[in-house]
């Protein structure tokens, strides 16, 4: 198409975006995916993450991209999650003084410029060559606080030397070789991170079949990568294991809190019953997670789940979310419900397909600009004014809202 073609192609797009018609993000996606890719060259001309999604699918290979794109089953919770924050609804304030906004976040040794987090993704490597090493690079450049997987392609020394030394949690899956997780726990402490997320939403296996039929369509030789006896770097020197032990109970938070001195958060955790299991445990903090839909199918949104285990945390320890956030109006709204601060996973990693280092800080600009125009909108300055009041729950999602 030439440049004549584009614009109109993308006036169009544009008002699809704002049109009635579309009534799902995805369908805008799909619209978006077929034209932009030979256009759209630099980072700051992406509109939004969908667009960067269409982006990144274009550039990623297919079994990579099923690998990303993937949640379990059919797919329910991972569209759950995302379906979720369109039973919610902004209620603005008017005339409050919003010249100046106040985004800043501290707690649990994380502070940034903004409530917006980069949730662990493991093998972030199969999506760009900057791998997480970029996404430090990204996030550190736009002030904004990352938590790194146990299954990274790039080393934890790595990733936090790119920011400097600091601002880096480690996520933790736990294996099934206790001297294993000491290891990792005492490695994570070495490298500098503050706080532990032990993920507990995987105790073993899972069905991604969108991630099998995309690597149906993938004709490249995998075993030149994945090959029997190939480790991630936090893996390096230790014994065999698998990813997760299945055995694992609550006692697990005491035997972790006796070998580091991180602060021990869990993440993966949905039922207000296990928020109280966890305090009593003696968790530092909870990520609300479904593990962006890839754990259990048929699940709730964690934007659904959230109220109800900030209700039973009663503020003893800070509450997490993430899953599915894709505007800064589902930042709002999620920090409205009870949320110290919010994940994002796949928005990212879209941008690192896309173009590397600076589409990961392309996508943190583009919510971190939403999240302020919301913010100013709705009258409130800084997080601490944001409270339920702004939001109403119309109990039912409503997939009109999401065009
Ligand atoms: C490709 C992919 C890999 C992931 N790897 C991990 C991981 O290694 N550890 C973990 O705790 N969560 C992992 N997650 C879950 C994310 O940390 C996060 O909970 C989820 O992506 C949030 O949902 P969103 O992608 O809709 O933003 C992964 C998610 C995706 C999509």
């Amino acid at each position: 198409m030439n440049n004549s073609g584009f614009s109109v192609r993308r006036r169009f797009l544009q008002f699809l975006a704002a049109s009635p018609l579309l009534t799902t993000y995805d369908a805008f996606a799909a619209e978006v995916e077929a034209t932009l890719g030979e256009q759209l060259k630099d980072p700051k001309d992406v509109i939004n993450v969908f667009e960067m999604q269409a982006l990144a699918k274009e550039k990623i290979p297919y079994s990579h991209w099923g690998y990303l794109s993937s949640g379990v089953d059919s797919d329910l919770t991972l569209h759950a999650n995302q379906m979720g924050y369109s039973r919610f609804q902004i209620k603005p304030r008017r005339l409050v003084d919003v010249e100046k906004l106040d985004t800043k976040v501290n707690f649990l040794g994380a502070a940034a410029g903004s409530p917006i987090f980069l949730s662990p993704i493991g093998s972030c490597g199969a999506f760009h060559k900057d791998a997480e090493t970029g996404v430090a690079r990204a996030s550190a450049a736009k002030d904004t606080f990352m938590i790194i997987s146990t299954q990274a392609s790039d080393s934890v020394e790595q990733v936090i030397a790119a920011r400097n030394g600091k601002g880096l949690w480690f996520q933790l899956y736990s294996t099934n070789v206790w001297e294993n997780t000491v290891a990792m726990l005492k490695r994570a402490e070495r490298a500098g991170c503050s706080t532990v997320c032990f993920t507990i939403d995987l105790p073993g296996g899972r069905n991604t079949e969108t991630q099998q039929l995309f690597t149906r369509k993938d004709t490249r030789f995998c075993e030149e990568c994945h090959y029997d006896g190939k480790q991630k770097p936090m893996f390096k020197d230790l014994k065999q294991s698998g990813l997760v032990d299945p055995k694992l109970t609550w006692d697990v938070i005491k035997r972790m809190k006796d070998v580091t001195k991180m602060n021990v958060m869990v993440k993966g955790l949905e039922a207000p019953e296990d928020a109280e299991l966890a305090i009593k445990a003696g968790v530092d903090g909870i990520i609300v997670s479904n593990h962006g839909g890839r754990a259990t199918d048929t699940g709730h949104g964690t934007i659904e789940c959230l109220p109800e285990v900030v209700k039973a945390v009663k503020a003893r320890v800070p509450v997490m979310v993430d899953g599915g956030i894709r505007r800064g109006t589902d930042v709002f709204k999620a920090l409205a419900l009870g949320a110290t601060a919010v994940g994002i996973g796949r928005p990212y990693c879209w941008g690192l397909g896309a173009f590397g280092q600076p589409g990961v800080e392309r996508v943190i600009d583009l919510l971190n600009r939403e999240l302020a125009i919301c913010m100013r909108g709705s009258g409130t300055p800084s997080l601490k004014a944001i409270n339920s009041n702004y939001v109403i729950d119309t109990g039912h999602r409503n997939p009109d809202t999401l065009a």
